[in-house]
């Protein structure tokens, strides 16, 4: 794979992955297209190598666009989307338009220019919440919240594309995924920096939901494992096997930063919270993938990130962001 284009690459995992891309494939270049919404942000990819990358700033919905960039590309890896339940559930459409009418355009515009692979990365909320036991990838999707019906949506498309036209799509299913540049509207961010500035940790319900928790170099191995080794029309889990409690992860986290339990904040369930996500690996691990990130240094590397680079994250909680968490937490905090 000479050039990928990595749309959503200047998000979280994306540019996680542009990173990792270059490092590990000299002879790759990567083309990045990002629409750079709220969740977008270019200081992401500083580390990436200038001149083995390019940026085109552009909304995987607009066809035109997206083709310029994708010309001569063996590849698409598609990270681009609304990836926030919370914002979900004040409304849906940005989500529709994005997750489900982007990658629709996405494959379309992939099926013209005769891609070679098309990898969609979606999640593990698409099959729904379970108290026991683990998903596997034949199990039947139930997303119970507007995010995780948009992603089941976009999943649903690329094997559509692959049954009806023969694209070669294949699919990735992540768990909570956690490392440095996150987005600071998602827990472990949120809490970290919060905790930092001595703010309450506004801890959903009985804190008791469980995710399973994903080094984020860990998930863009699998991604990228997926890539080259996945067959056409299937999907896989890429599952963090780390499963805690969100009441063990806000103490972790008070415990890195050195503040004491006061700071837990116990408010208002999230509507329709999914209890507890859980995958099985089994099918990727047969394709040579492991998670190989202990949770412990994961945990502890992540928050010293938080600690040692608060000109990443200062800026961003005091743009949009403070009207956003005004409306989604109130005084609560
Ligand atoms: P993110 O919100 O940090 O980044 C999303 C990126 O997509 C941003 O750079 C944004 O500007 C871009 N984008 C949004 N709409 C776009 C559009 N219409 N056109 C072009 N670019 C657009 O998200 P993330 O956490 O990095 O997640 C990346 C992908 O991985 C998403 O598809 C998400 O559903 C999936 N996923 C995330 C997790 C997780 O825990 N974060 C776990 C599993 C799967
Ligand atoms: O499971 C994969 C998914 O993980 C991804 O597909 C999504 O893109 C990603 O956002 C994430 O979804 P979650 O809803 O699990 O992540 P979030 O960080 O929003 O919440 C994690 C848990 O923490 C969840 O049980 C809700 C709880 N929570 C979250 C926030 C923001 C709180 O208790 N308080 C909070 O303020």
């Amino acid at each position: 794979m000479k050039r990928i284009l990595v749309t959503g690459g200047a998000g979280f995992i994306g540019s996680a992955f542009v990173r990792n891309t270059l490092r590990n494939y000299p002879e790759t270049h990567v083309v990045v297209y990002d629409k750079l919404t709220y969740a977008g942000n270019l200081n992401n990819l500083r580390d990436a190598d200038p001149a083995r990358h390019s940026f085109v700033q552009g909304d995987i919905a607009d066809g035109e666009t997206l083709a310029a960039a994708m010309a001569a590309c063996d590849a698409v890896v598609n990270f681009a989307a609304e990836s926030h339940v919370d914002r979900s559930i004040m409304g849906a459409s940005d989500f529709i338009r994005t997750n489900v009418e982007g990658v629709n355009t996405l494959l379309a515009q992939a099926l013209k220019l005769k891609v070679g692979r098309v990898l969609l990365v979606s999640t593990d909320e698409v099959y729904g919440s379970t108290e026991e036991g683990s998903f596997k990838e034949s199990d039947p999707l139930h997303p119970r919240n507007p995010y995780s019906a948009s992603k089941a949506g976009s999943e649903l498309f690329g094997t559509a594309y692959f049954e009806t036209y023969g694209l070669p799509v294949v699919i990735t299913r992540g768990s909570n995924t956690y490392g440095p540049y996150q987005y600071p509207e998602k827990v472990l961010p949120l809490f970290v920096t919060n905790a930092i500035d001595n703010e309450g940790l506004p801890l959903y319900g009985d804190g008791r939901n469980v995710r399973d928790w994903l080094y984020v170099d860990d998930h863009c191995a699998g991604i990228d494992c997926v890539l080259r080794h996945g067959t056409p029309g299937e999907a896989y889990n890429v599952p963090g096997g780390s499963e805690r409690q969100n009441i063990e992860l806000t103490r972790r986290i008070l415990e890195l930063t050195g503040r004491d339990e006061t700071l837990i904040r116990p408010v208002a369930d999230r509507v329709g919270h999914d209890r507890r996500y859980s995958i099985d690996g089994a099918k990727l691990r047969a394709l040579g993938w492991a998670p190989n990130t202990p949770w412990d240094d994961g945990v502890s590397s992540t928050v010293r990130w938080y600690q040692e680079n608060e000109w990443w994250w200062r800026p961003i909680k005091s743009g949009e962001f403070r009207e956003y968490y005004q409306r989604q937490y109130g005084s609560k905090t």
